[in-house]
């Protein structure tokens, strides 16, 4: 069974309910649909319940199972925004403006139904950009405790089953953090572990990846990587995390052994851990394309509850398996 599947099982063992905050687009609906005749998830869409209806009419979709909230006729609607009011004051966020915002941004609806406990997880993204997707969320939801950085991974299922954990890796940060601190690395590397751990079962080993390997090269670049595997051992000492590691070292185990020979990452890493996004966004990308690779993702992790971002050219079946996720993911939390 692949990586995808297993994630799908999971989250039928456990069901959780998922919003999914673009209520009247296409294939959310399609989404919302397949979701709950597989068991996967109890699903609610967000938006003009008559739109949504009209919608799934024309797409001859039956709705049967999935719960629809509409903001303009929400009975939740005013608590919504008085809580929103209530933690957004001291930004300077009027009460008018909160108000607004539940009423005319399906994204701060969702989001609220999430940080008040009326959804278990938030998927949305088919039509919203990253940033407008991840923005109430970092705003309203929080860091999870112990977290300090919203951050971002792929699951990478390659054909060749000789690296990782039988071929699955996780890569981070390839979506969110442009350019991170070594404190921010560190909770990077943090994060994966525990999302490689959620959702694909794997024992992390995390690699701190550089174009060095234990001080061969000189560079402030490589210190900051150095000083993020210190952070990261110290808040996480049950981790197995080493680095700096050049990514053969990491991964190749003859390399790993000739480059680094005590490290007990060297050779068998299963998380890698990217310095910046620009390799994170690159190097998941070429894994995809030159290696054939699945890349899963990208996961949002280290938010107190799941909200997770789609890619706007995402099938119904993408968004079928990232409804999965946020599942696996509110289970695990
Ligand atoms: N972790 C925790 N909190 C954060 C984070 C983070 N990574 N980033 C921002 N915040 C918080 C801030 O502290 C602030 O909170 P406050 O208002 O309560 O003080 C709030 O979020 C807004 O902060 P801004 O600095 O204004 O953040 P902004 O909204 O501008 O940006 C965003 C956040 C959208 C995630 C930004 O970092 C971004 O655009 N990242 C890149 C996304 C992207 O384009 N990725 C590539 C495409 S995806 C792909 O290819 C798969």
């Amino acid at each position: 069974m692949g990586l995808l599947q297993r994630i799908r099982e999971k989250a039928k063992a456990d069901r959780k309910r998922i919003v999914l905050a673009e209520g009247t687009e296409e294939r959310t609906v399609r989404a919302a649909a397949q979701v709950t005749t597989q068991g996967i998830a109890d699903v609610t869409l967000v938006g003009d319940e008559q739109a949504i209806r009209r919608q799934a009419q024309a797409l001859g979709v039956d709705l049967t199972g999935v719960q629809i909230r509409d903001p303009a006729a929400s009975p939740r609607a005013v608590a919504y925004a008085d809580l929103l009011h209530e933690l957004r004051k001291e930004k300077g966020m009027t009460r008018e403006a909160a108000e607004k915002l539940i009423a005319e941004n399906p994204l701060y609806f969702a989001t609220m139904m999430l940080k008040t406990g009326d959804a278990d997880g938030l998927v949305a993204g088919a039509i919203h950009t990253t940033g407008e997707v991840l923005r109430p969320a970092l705003q309203i939801i929080k860091t999870a405790p112990g977290i300090k950085v919203v951050s971002s991974c792929f699951l990478m299922e390659c054909p060749d089953r000789s690296y990782g954990q039988d071929g699955v890796l996780v890569f981070a940060d390839c979506a969110v953090i442009p350019n991170p601190t070594a404190e921010e690395l560190a909770g990077i590397a943090i994060s994966s572990a525990q999302t490689a751990k959620a959702l694909a079962g794997m024992e992390p080993k995390v690699a701190m990846l550089s174009f060095s390997t234990k001080g061969s090269a000189r560079h402030e670049l490589v210190t900051k990587v150095q000083e993020a595997t210190r952070i990261a051992r110290a808040a996480a000492p049950e981790l197995a995390i080493d680095g700096e590691l050049q990514a053969d070292a990491a991964l190749v185990a003859s390399v790993g052994k000739l480059k680094s020979p005590d490290s007990p990452v060297a050779g068998e890493a299963n998380v890698l851990v990217f310095p910046d996004l620009q390799a994170g966004n690159i190097g998941y990308k070429l894994v995809q394309r030159l290696a054939g690779a699945e890349a899963v993702g990208p996961v949002i992790q280290g938010l107190a509850k799941p909200v997770n971002d789609l890619s706007r050219g995402c099938s119904v079946e993408d968004i079928v398996s990232v409804v999965a996720i946020a599942a696996v993911q509110a289970s695990a939390q």
